[in-house]
Parts: C-alpha cells; structure tokens; sequence
C-alpha cells in the first residue's frame, strides 16, 4: 500500500526548492538556500567530520539525501574512489551533477527509503541534515538500509537536532508556528532514540557529539556565514552521531569476506 505520509514529506521537500527556483533570484543562491545555506563552509566541515571518521581516498562514500552538492564539491578533491549521491528532488540532484566534475561519481534519484547499491559496499554512509525532514520511523528504515551497504569497517555518519540543546530551540519553536503550513518538517531526536534504533537494529553507536562543540579536525580554518571562523575544531550546528557494525555482524561480515570480494571483483570486471 502506498505510503502516503512520505509521499506528503518528500512532495513538501520538492515543492519548497519548486518556490525557491521560482522565486526569481539567482539559481545559485536557490540551490544553496535550498539546503539550509553556508554551503562552502558546510561542505568542508562535513568532509573533514567524514576524514576524521577514517575516511580514505580510495573509499566509496554514500550520501543520502545529498541535495544541491554541499559535500560532494569539496569532497571531490579528495575522494578518488566511489561516491553515489541520492535525493528525492530531481532539482537538486541536477546541480552536482554539472558542477562536480566527477563523471564516475553517481547522482540518483529515489523515490522510497532505499540505497541503490549492493550490499556490504560502502566504507561511509552518511546523512547530513536528513532524518530532520523524516520521520523517526523512516529514519529507522534508512539506518537498517545503510547497515545492509555497509563495510564491516564502514561508518554510518549522521546529523540530527536534538532536544536537550537549547541553542536549537528556537528551530522547535518554528515548527510550533508552521503547524498546518507546507514548511518541511524539522523533526528533533534524543540520544536514547539513538541508542534505542542501534540496539534494535544491532548497531553500535560510536560516537555522539553536541553540535555546538567544535570537535571536528579541519584540514584548514573554516569560516561561517555569520563570520564565524573555526581554526583548528569545528562544529556543524546539528549534532552528530557515528554507528558502526556491531560486534555480532562483524563476526558474520569477516566470515562473508571471501564472498564479498568477489562479488566485488565480478561487479568490477562485468563493469570493465
Ligand atoms: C537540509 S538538506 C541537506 C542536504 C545535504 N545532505 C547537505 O548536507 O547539504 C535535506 C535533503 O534531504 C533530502 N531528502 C528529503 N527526504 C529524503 C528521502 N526520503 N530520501 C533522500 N533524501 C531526502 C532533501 O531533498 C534535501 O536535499
């Protein structure tokens, strides 16, 4: 049966970036607003949370939700190996695609909770400012879809607002004002929800950090729209939690080893 309630999400989704593209201003600016802005600064930080989570070079990374591009421009002078962007608005989709000059790199439309790859092949998954326009139930649904394309080593990165920072309060109480309005939604998350998917779906949670705490390394100083610049640490606003394969699936994932390499070989040589 159809989901009518994620139809209505990713619909409030396209139709708020259909307002922005329309609003007569600048594409560009459209494109960057329609992520929630600060894009160069973003990206970078994003990139180099992704980096100090072990991120390789020759790495495949997965970006769910990618939107206009914000991590994949400035992670395209650093990833030489894989990245598949996904979205659900075609409009987003289309800017990275001719701005990030990866013609490897994929770019995907989605319509469902899925990831279009194969399991056990993604070292990053990551969803930056995403479970905040999904809801809790979804976001559980993409956590078990990002474990199954998942490395035994890999990582899964996401962004959320949470509830005990007061600093993003005032988001909250937007959301309180929109009641009944198109706006997307700016859904809220704790930490023992956190704890409670990973168990559920036997994660481990790794790391969870504030998002006002600057504890991402920077490769070089950062400066925000509000001419704030990070020197040395920097902090995204959203907080950030790290999920990695739990004890139990690393034991299985090592046993499957073999197969995984060769499917990886065959998808590599069938490509060729
Ligand atoms: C605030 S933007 C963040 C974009 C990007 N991750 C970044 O950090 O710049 C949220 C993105 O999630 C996308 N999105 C919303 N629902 C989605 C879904 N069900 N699957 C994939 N992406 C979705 C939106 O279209 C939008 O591009």
């Amino acid at each position: 049966m159809e989901d009518t309630g994620r139809q209505s999400e990713q619909g409030r989704y396209r139709k708020f970036v259909k307002h922005l593209l329309e609003s007569g201003g600048d594409r560009d600016d459209a494109m960057h607003q329609a992520i929630g802005g600060d894009f160069e600064a973003i990206g970078l930080l994003e990139r180099d949370l992704l980096v100090a989570q072990g991120l390789r070079p020759d790495d495949f990374v997965i970006d769910v939700g990618c939107g206009s591009g914000r991590l994949s421009a400035p992670l395209s002078t650093y990833l030489t190996g894989g990245y598949l962007g996904t979205d659900v608005v075609p409009e987003l989709l289309d800017y990275p695609r001719k701005s990030v000059e990866r013609p490897d790199w994929r770019f995907e439309l989605v319509e469902g909770l899925t990831i279009p790859a194969v399991d056990s092949s993604a070292d990053m998954v990551c969803f930056f400012s995403v479970f905040t326009h999904l809801r809790h139930e979804e976001s559980y649904c993409y956590l078990r879809e990002a474990k199954r394309v998942l490395r035994p080593q890999g990582r899964i990165v996401f962004s959320f607002l949470e509830f005990a920072l007061d600093y993003v309060w005032p988001v909250f109480e937007t959301n309180v004002a929109n009641i009944g309005s198109d706006a997307p939604l700016n859904q809220f998350m704790s930490r023992d929800g956190i704890t409670s998917w990973a168990r559920h779906l036997d994660l481990k949670v790794s790391e969870i950090h504030d998002g006002d705490v600057p504890a991402i390394p920077l490769a070089k100083p950062v400066s925000m729209e509000t001419g704030h610049r990070y020197e040395q640490l920097g902090a995204l606003g959203q907080s950030i939690a790290v999920l990695s394969l739990s004890k139990y699936d690393l034991a299985r994932a090592k046993r499957e080893d073999v197969l995984v390499g060769c499917s990886r070989m065959y998808l590599t040589s069938a490509a060729a």
